[in-house]
């Protein structure tokens, strides 16, 4: 069968990523989705010629929309980051009749209910798991693995940078601006760094969650915010001192009145495991009536992580292309017909 081809909206930090993973698992990847991948098309104003795999892009432009309007893409990669232009391009992939990936949590929280919709009506899909939490894949977690149940409530670390530099004051004493400098420089803030540490990036991210766990239209505007711009030194050696952490958390629960939503630093006892996680690593706790409490852990931020949601995402909108059931719920990673070939 040929190879699907996609297109790439930006090649930065995740779309980089992005490129490498492609390229270094390409022959995983294509068991797994049943079809080969090529990136026919990618747009970036500026990119970094040493990304790993770089030369395996058909064709590398700068204009975004020739990539949305190229009738070679089947799925468009939407990894540019903010607002706008991502939404006009994302409906006009979408118009187009294209399937789309992204990774864009501002957008989703922002104008999700709005693309949905319109993803809806042309029959297509938009795919965002690595939206939130990077790497962990909490999305598939949350809409699938937990489907059977009532979801009584989230609580994350779900911004890397605000957990790296929350943990390098506590671990080595190290100035908040000096932190937030070397979160930039590795990749791990947004483009405006203030999403990072005044928890708009999180609130994004717990908007997103919690209209997938408790089935509410995405409602950013509702999720109270507060970041850990404030937080000093010594107020984070009290906590230790007190036997505390401070974690920036994003909380969403059930109340009498609907579902709450608040994003806020928190002294946690420094024995639970969510007060020990550190760096650039996220933790989602969920709690489902049958299932109980569960706990995703893992890297919420930088190129591969990312990147490695994004590929899933690409992956699991190519099986839907298909109309064998095998190929959209796979039984193992491979074809049947491969086993007997496949040493063991
Ligand atoms: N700036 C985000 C973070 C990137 O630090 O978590 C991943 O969404």
């Amino acid at each position: 069968m040929k190879p699907v081809k996609i297109g790439l909206l930006g090649l930065g930090t995740v779309g980089g990523g992005t490129v490498t993973v492609l390229t270094r698992n390409a022959a995983e990847i294509a068991r797994r989705a049943g079809r080969g991948i090529r990136i026919a098309h990618a747009a970036a104003r500026a990119y970094d010629q040493a990304i790993s795999g770089l030369e395996q892009i058909e064709r590398i432009g700068d204009d975004a929309f020739a990539v949305v309007d190229d009738p070679d893409v089947a799925i468009v990669v939407e990894l540019i980051g903010g607002y706008s232009p991502a939404r006009e391009l994302v409906l006009r992939a979408i118009a187009n009749g294209k399937h789309v990936v992204t990774a864009n949590k501002a957008l989703i929280a922002l104008h999700g209910n709005e693309i949905f919709a319109a993803a809806q009506e042309r029959g297509v899909v938009v795919a965002f798991e690595a939206a939130v939490a990077g790497g962990v894949p909490i999305i598939k977690a949350v809409r699938e693995g937990l489907a059977a149940n009532h979801i009584e409530w989230i609580a994350g670390i779900i911004n890397g940078t605000g957990n790296f530099i929350l943990t390098e004051m506590r671990e080595k004493g190290r100035d908040f601006a000096d932190v937030l400098a070397e979160a930039q420089a590795l990749g791990y803030a947004e483009a405006d760094p203030t999403f990072d540490v005044e928890g708009i990036d999180a609130a994004h991210k717990l908007t997103i969650l919690a209209a997938l766990a408790f089935g509410i239209p995405l409602q950013f505007d509702k999720t109270f915010t507060e970041g850990i711009s404030r937080i000093e030194a010594q107020d984070v050696a009290y906590a230790a001192e007190l036997g505390y952490r401070i974690k920036h958390l994003g909380i969403a629960r059930r109340v009498a009145d609907g579902i709450e939503m608040r994003v806020h630093p928190t002294l946690i006892p420094h024995r639970r495991l969510i007060a020990n996680v550190n760096g650039v690593m996220n933790a989602v706790l969920v709690k489902g009536d049958a299932v109980g409490p569960t706990l995703y852990y893992g890297a919420g931020a930088g190129a591969l992580p990312t990147a490695s949601a994004v590929v899933a995402d690409i992956v699991d909108v190519v099986r839907t292309l298909t109309s064998d059931p095998h190929n959209r719920v796979p039984h193992l990673a491979f074809q049947p017909k491969e086993l007997s070939d496949t040493p063991v």
